[in-house]
């Protein structure tokens, strides 16, 4: 198969990459895609730095048997302490969700003042403040982690008296902070906008890395000519580490589509 017809590896801690599948799917659609999600293994954010780059190259190894052409790192607790060591890993490019969110949060404030929020090990590797500091060292950044909003999502709460207060709680001290964009740090966060915005209010404007993501890949894609020529079938190909049962239920619905197959595999040994 020629290197640009070739489909593109996508994988997650779990199902909440989803988001950026999905946004993938709607930016380039007629690109083949391959989506791992290590649902045994999920939470990454909890962990230390050393296991999520370990669970990060065993991940990879699998996408990159599977002969894709570029990496997305859907993951943004992944994409915060491993994506140098994954770039060094491999020849073909490989995108985190770090850097296309900084832009677009130094992009939209107005006041400099920009909030992160993440999972613990996102916030505590400062990967998005380095990110937002190099491109404006203008602009103040104000980060904080929101540990239990994952769980919930993965519940299936993303509205609600739970989900307010519990961001309620999380965030009134960043309101007060003053300011003007705030970036959604996690691949679940996305879900929970419509919460978000009502306790953050409607000046404060809501970055989600997976649009920017995806923008950023096409702009590699088209200038790496790795954009797909042939008008074959697409490839849609789904791998998680636990029963897809789960998978295949929440990731319907979510992505709007059916997923034809998917498959579970075991990590940890060579593939
Ligand atoms: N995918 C993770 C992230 O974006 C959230 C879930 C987890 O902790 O593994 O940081």
């Amino acid at each position: 198969m020629q290197k640009n017809d070739r489909p593109i590896g996508v994988f997650d801690s779990g199902i909440g990459g989803l988001t950026v599948l999905k946004e993938i799917i709607n930016e380039l659609p007629r690109e083949g895609t391959i989506y791992l999600g290590d649902t045994a293994r999920v939470p990454y954010g909890i962990r230390s730095p050393e296991t999520v780059t370990r669970y990060s190259f065993e991940n990879t190894r699998f996408l990159f048997s599977k002969q894709i052409k570029m990496l997305v790192v859907a993951c943004n607790t992944v994409s915060s302490v491993s994506l140098d060591a994954i770039r060094k890993s491999i020849d073909i490019p490989v995108v985190g969700v770090i850097e296309p969110g900084a832009k677009a949060a130094v992009a939209a404030t107005r006041n400099k003042k920009v909030g992160v929020i993440g999972t613990s090990a996102t916030i505590r590797s400062g990967a998005y403040t380095n990110a937002i500091k190099s491109l404006d060292p203008s602009v103040e950044v104000f980060s904080l982690p929101c540990p239990l909003f994952v769980p919930l999502v993965e519940e299936g709460w993303t509205e609600g008296p739970v989900v307010e207060l519990t961001a309620e709680r999380y965030l009134a001290d960043m309101r007060a902070k003053g300011i003007d964009t705030l970036v959604l740090g996690c691949t679940h966060y996305p879900l929970l906008k419509a919460v978000l915005s009502k306790v953050m209010g409607e000046g404060v404007m809501l970055i989600d890395s997976a649009i920017e993501t995806a923008r950023e890949m096409r702009s590699i894609l088209g200038g790496s000519s790795l954009i797909k020529s042939s008008s074959g079938a697409v490839v849609r190909e789904f791998y998680v580490t636990d029963s897809p049962e789960k998978f295949l239920d929440v990731g319907e619905r979510f992505l709007g589509r059916k997923i034809e197959f998917i498959e579970k595999i075991a990590l940890g040994a060579e593939v």
